[in-house]
């Protein structure tokens, strides 16, 4: 029987591994709770398994399927999946999946939306302040912040995330501009128009750094950026700078160049939310996404078509 490793516990899991079970597959789950190391990884690969459930904490890169001489399957559990490679995997003719669903869409979408309202109305310092028994009374000038209602929402990759973050604009009646391979109009077009910019592009060596200097030059003058898609596709030191020097009002981000470390000088700004990587921690989507892995591992591994198999990206 066909043997699984799943390389960090993961939430719900007695449920959603079920069809492992049932199908009498050998399932062993890294007994570590942190991601493994890479020589723990490249060991425990050597084990033979068929298939593998990574996350994309883990790097699998040709080195590391050097030690993975029988697998067969890959099931990341993850949108995304630039921790990959995706293309030495197919000269392998090892499948590699991903878990897009509409319950991931929904939750990183409400959060591009928790970031964004939190900057514009300055949250995290009215928290802080309210928490210090700073408040002593109302106050007519303290934490004046900005509207979104009626501004321009600029969409920066206008896919199945990024679509949901624009459907929400309706509700505020915002205008939205939209830049994405398919759109009509460029990234300098819908970042000089925009006052909140929402990131949802995959990771690949086009989107690498795209917020950059020359385009946070391009934005309007107090802007306000969120990143929920990957951390290397805004250059953290030049969104510091954009901020220092007043061309941003507010940066948000869940996932950061070099995770888990966001750049230092972030850490020290008022109008900066830093959050975990956790704009698909909902209940709906975890266990969303450990059904659709274990779903392309049973799929993959019996030789079908897995329902969520993924390319070579650019
Ligand atoms: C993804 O799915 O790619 C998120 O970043 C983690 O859930």
């Amino acid at each position: 029987m066909a043997k699984i490793f799943v390389t960090r516990k993961l939430p719900f899991w007695g449920e959603v591994s079920k069809p492992l079970l049932d199908g009498g597959y050998v399932v062993v789950v890294s007994d570590k709770n942190r991601p493994m190391d890479r020589r723990e990884l490249e060991t425990e690969l050597e084990g033979g398994y068929d298939g593998l459930l990574s996350l994309l904490t883990d790097k699998i890169d040709k080195d590391l399927l050097g030690h993975a001489q029988n697998l067969k399957v890959i099931a990341n559990y993850a949108v995304g999946y630039d921790n990959i490679d995706v293309k030495v995997c197919g000269e392998k003719g090892i499948k590699v999946s991903n878990t897009p669903c509409d319950e991931v869409n929904e939750s990183v979408a409400e959060f591009a939306w928790t970031l964004m309202l939190a900057l514009a109305r300055r949250l995290p310092e009215a928290a802080e302040y309210a928490r210090n028994a700073a408040y002593h009374g109302w106050e007519p000038e303290i934490f004046i912040g900005a509207d979104v209602s009626g501004k321009t929402l600029g969409i920066i990759g206008a896919g199945r995330i990024g679509s949901r973050v624009a459907k929400r604009a309706e509700g505020w009646g915002m205008k939205v501009v939209e830049y994405s391979r398919s759109s009509g109009l460029k990234l300098e077009e819908v970042l000089a128009q925009s006052d909140l910019v929402s990131l949802h592009v995959p990771l690949t060596s086009e989107t690498r750094h795209l917020i950059n200097k020359n385009s946070l030059g391009m934005m309007k003058k107090g802007a306000i950026l969120v990143n929920t898609a990957r951390g290397p596709v805004a250059d953290e030191a030049e969104v510091a700078e954009a901020l220092r020097a007043g061309m941003l009002s507010g940066y948000g981000a869940d996932v950061f160049e070099n995770e888990p470390s966001p750049y230092a000088e972030l850490l020290q700004m008022e109008n900066v939310i830093l959050t975990p990587h956790i704009a698909s921690a909902t209940v709906a989507a975890r266990k969303a996404m450990g059904t659709i892995a274990v779903r392309n591992l049973v799929e993959g591994l019996a030789g079908r078509e897995m329902p969520n198999l993924v390319r070579a990206q650019g």
